[in-house]
């Protein structure tokens, strides 16, 4: 069940309105809990899920730098928003506006919990290119570089990253 070996095809999975896919992790990012609706769409069982690192749902379209700054967030203990396009098993894949927080036992992070619902479509459309451009400098130049795109492209749209993504979605 490697994410490795699973080839992305062209279909589109679309959530509905009201579809509210949820999973906790561990510190480290290992799935904890999953729900139905997660197991539906991503096409995998409880037993596939659990334990298993959440990167068995990674698209290769997403960028690294996104989920970089998803945990130098979270492991801080501040919340994520964001775009994030995932594979189901058979590797298809669906777009979801998440949101990550982390969970606390006695003021320490015991693990993470994330609440994704269906992407505003046009948000999709700004999202696509950016992150393609993402990975292709990642590919030639590594990740620091895409980082520092990231942060020219916010720079001249005069916004930070949650005021970007926070619009697009209309959150
Ligand atoms: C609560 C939580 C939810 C996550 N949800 C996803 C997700 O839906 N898709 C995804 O690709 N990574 C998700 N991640 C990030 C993964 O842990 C991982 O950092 C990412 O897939 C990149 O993996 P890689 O560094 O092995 O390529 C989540 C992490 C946490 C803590």
């Amino acid at each position: 069940m490697s994410k490795i070996n699973k080839v992305p095809t062209k279909i589109e999975i679309k959530l509905n309105e009201n579809d509210f896919i949820v999973s906790k992790t561990d510190t480290k990012g290992k799935i904890t809990y999953c729900n139905e609706i997660f197991m539906d769409i991503a096409a995998y069982n409880e037993k596939e899920l659990l334990s298993s690192n959440h990167n068995i749902i990674r698209h290769p379209d997403m960028p690294k730098v996104a989920f970089k700054l998803a945990w130098d967030l979270i492991s801080k203990g501040d919340e994520f928003f964001g775009f994030v396009k995932n594979m189901t098993k058979n590797g298809d894949f669906y777009w979801v506006f998440t949101n990550i927080t982390a969970d606390y036992i006695d003021g320490k992070i015991v693990g993470y919990t994330s609440v994704r619902r269906k992407a505003n479509s046009t948000a999709i459309k700004t999202i696509m290119p950016l992150y393609k451009k993402l990975v292709e400098i990642e590919q030639n130049r590594g990740m620091k570089e895409s980082a520092a795109f990231l942060f020219k492209f916010l720079e001249e749209k005069g916004l930070s990253y949650d005021e970007l993504i926070l619009s697009l979605q209309g959150a």
